[in-house]
């Protein structure tokens, strides 16, 4: 995968790209990022890339001629490639797993990082999805956009080590993850569920699968709208819905 990043803040990205997972990604050449500083498409001697609004009002908007270069350099040195334009922007799309795994199969993702008041409007001609972290406002987009590449990278195949971790990660299989347990058997007085250690793969898996219902029921009942129910789950919940 080809990553683009348009950012005037670049350096940002040398602590995320040179550890764990992308780093791996990178090594492997399962990843390629290169940064386009639009900076170096500014105008006058300050290459000024923000200007004030038509009309009045406070703030600042980023020009749209920096970020159309950009794009247009971009298009120039990968001609061929089917390219994802993700506009960050705390007005977008929620991002989530499913949009993740959307963006790992991509074969190049550019992500345009503002960092003004906002974007003249003519950019957003340029993309094909504009993307928020969630429902907060950050300072720019870098921060967003490198934890959406984390989330995305992580899930080329051949990335992580073991295929089924993403599987089973939260949020893939649309619950939260069950407990996990490693050795002492018991620690501090608090002992590890009789049923991870008995062997019976049957019972572990029924106990796993109904502890990552309950604990997607107590924390984000929201998810399980979007889920359609076995009537072993329904079960479950109605147990669960009786005791309080
Ligand atoms: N830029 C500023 N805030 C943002 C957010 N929440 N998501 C994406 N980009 C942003």
């Amino acid at each position: 995968m080809k990553i683009d990043i348009i950012t005037l803040f670049p350096e940002m990205f040398d602590s995320p790209l040179s550890h764990s997972m992308m780093k791996r990604a990178i090594e492997k050449d399962l990843l390629e990022v290169n940064m386009v500083n639009f900076r170096r498409f500014g105008s006058g001697k300050h290459q000024h890339v923000d200007d004030t609004p038509y009309g009045g009002g406070a703030g600042m908007l980023l020009k749209p001629e920096p970020i159309f270069q950009s794009i247009e350099e971009i298009n120039q040195r990968s001609p061929m490639t089917n390219k994802r334009i993700i506009l960050m922007d705390p007005a977008g799309k929620p991002f989530d797993q499913s949009m993740a795994e959307e963006f790992s199969q991509e074969e190049h993702l550019v992500f345009i990082c503002g960092h003004y008041e906002g974007y003249d409007e003519r950019i957003r001609s340029l993309v094909t999805d504009e993307v928020s972290l969630g429902d907060y406002v950050l300072t720019g987009g870098e921060l967003a956009s490198m934890v959406m590449m984390d989330a995305a990278v992580r899930l080329i195949p051949g990335v992580l080590g073991n295929e089924v971790s993403a599987e089973t990660d939260s949020h893939s299989s649309g619950l939260l993850e069950h407990p996990h347990y490693t050795r002492p058997a018991e620690y501090k007085g608090m002992a590890v569920p009789e049923v991870l250690m008995n062997g019976n793969h049957k019972l572990i898996e029924e106990w796993r699968h109904m502890e990552s219902l309950k604990r997607t029921f107590e924390r984000r009942p929201d998810m399980l709208e979007k889920r359609k129910l076995t009537d072993q789950e329904k079960a479950w919940i109605k147990q669960w819905q009786e005791k309080d």
